[in-house]
């Protein structure tokens, strides 16, 4: 693979230990010379994080919970995801649409294909008809949802999300598997449910094996 942007994003349940690894990864891309965005959804724009503050605070219906969080998506894209990768940069993003496909359509019950056809708008390259904007690559931290239940007791004060139940959270891995199922070509799934080197080593052996590390 040469010198393109490369898009990588980072997924799992709450509690499931992926902020950790984005870090090392972006100094691993810095190592070789590569330059890198860290960012986050929702948010990674002055707008988009006051969109994340009112959904990660704010009780709301799930359709509100999905527009709110495909704009902040909008506004990152088009301030932060595509110019970086128009500069042929690394971008490791902290969540991305496969949230709102596993939170809104799985851990909510939204209709998925209303969570598709604002994908289909909010994702849109440019110039028209270029098709969707995806990741190259997800990196699924797949845990069992007890397991992060029981390191988010451990944890800070407990977002909206966070704080919902056991339930919520078997419904929401449910969502993540879908996606899986239908990327499997983009989704490397990551046995979370194990030590922190264990887990860098797979997080490290995806990337290298797409030649984005040579
Ligand atoms: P998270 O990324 O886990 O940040 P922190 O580590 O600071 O808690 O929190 C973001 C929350 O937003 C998480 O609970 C999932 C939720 N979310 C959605 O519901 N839909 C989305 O589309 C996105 C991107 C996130």
């Amino acid at each position: 693979m040469g010198k393109g942007g490369i898009f990588i994003t980072f997924e799992g349940i709450d509690g499931a230990g992926k902020s950790t690894h984005i870090e090392a990864l972006a100094e691993v891309f810095r190592g070789r010379g590569r330059t890198v965005t860290v960012t986050r959804e929702p948010g990674g724009t002055p707008l988009a994080e006051q969109l994340r503050a009112l959904v990660l605070n704010q009780p709301m219906d799930p359709l509100t919970e999905a527009l709110l969080v495909f704009a902040a998506r909008r506004d990152h894209l088009r301030q932060v995801i595509e110019p970086a990768l128009r500069r042929a940069e690394v971008v490791l993003c902290d969540r991305f649409s496969d949230s709102s496909f596993a939170y809104q359509g799985g851990g909510q019950g939204l209709d998925l294909a209303v969570l598709s056809a604002l994908e289909r708008w909010v994702q849109a390259v440019e110039p028209p008809d270029s098709g969707l904007r995806h990741p190259d690559l997800t990196l699924w931290f797949d845990l069992p949802p007890a397991e992060a239940a029981a390191r988010l007791s451990q944890a800070r004060a407990p977002d909206k999300f966070e704080a919902k139940g056991a339930d919520f959270f078997a419904r929401v891995a449910n969502g993540y598997r879908k996606r899986a199922d239908e990327f499997p070509l983009r989704f490397c799934r990551i046995d979370a449910d194990r030590g922190r080197a264990a887990v860098w080593g797979d997080v490290q052996g995806a990337v290298e094996s797409r030649g984005w590390l040579e």
